[in-house]
């Protein structure tokens, strides 16, 4: 049965390992290594999906800032992973819901991401550029997406994320 948990410090190698062998290359777990050392990080939202007390999967939201509105509560959800041998069983979709639950528990407003949207729209996520944010990376416009989750507004523009994305 799986379960979905905050990550524990206990946590940190099998998620790196999840990154690893999930992605094409070590870049996601490097960069979930970077994001936790930085005052984006939000411990409740670093969560861990566990199949018999073993971590398959993790999903990582941190905060990013609307810098026409830092008011507005925002959060990019990356990376999401689950292991290779453990995928197509619904733990994915599980691990965004959740995150997402728990987002709009503590209270934030937006969830941005960068993905595939026919995964994604599932969730409740839109393309982002048509509110009027600007995507900070050179990615397709349909892949840049958002959710509200808690207050919504017509603010757009500009978005601030946390150092470790630029590196990736
Ligand atoms: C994307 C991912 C987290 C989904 O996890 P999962 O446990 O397989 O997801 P679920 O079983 O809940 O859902 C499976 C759905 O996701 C879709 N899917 C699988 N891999 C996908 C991917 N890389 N991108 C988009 N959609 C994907 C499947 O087509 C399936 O769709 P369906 O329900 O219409 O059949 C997992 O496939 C993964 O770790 N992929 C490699 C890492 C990655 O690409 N992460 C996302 C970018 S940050």
């Amino acid at each position: 049965m799986v379960r979905i948990s905050q990550e524990t410090t206990d946590d940190e190698p099998a998620v790196d390992a999840v990154h690893t062998a999930a992605f094409p290359s070590a870049d996601e777990a490097e960069l979930v290594a970077a994001l936790r050392q930085t005052d984006a990080f939000v411990p409740s939202l670093s969560l861990v999906a566990r199949d018999d007390g073993t971590v398959v999967g993790h999903v990582l939201c941190t905060r990013v800032r609307v810098e026409d509105d830092p008011s507005i509560r925002a959060l990019t959800l990356a990376p999401v992973a689950v292991r290779p041998d453990e995928q197509g069983q619904g733990i994915g979709s599980s691990l965004v819901q959740t995150a997402l639950d728990t987002a709009a528990e503590a209270g934030f407003d937006l969830v941005f991401l960068h993905g595939d949207p026919d995964f994604y729209s599932r969730f409740g996520f839109h393309p982002a550029e048509i509110r009027g944010f600007e995507n900070p990376f050179e990615t397709p416009p349909e892949v840049f997406m958002v959710a509200t989750v808690g207050d919504d507004s017509d603010e757009g523009g500009p978005l601030s994320y946390p150092d470790p994305f630029d590196h990736i």
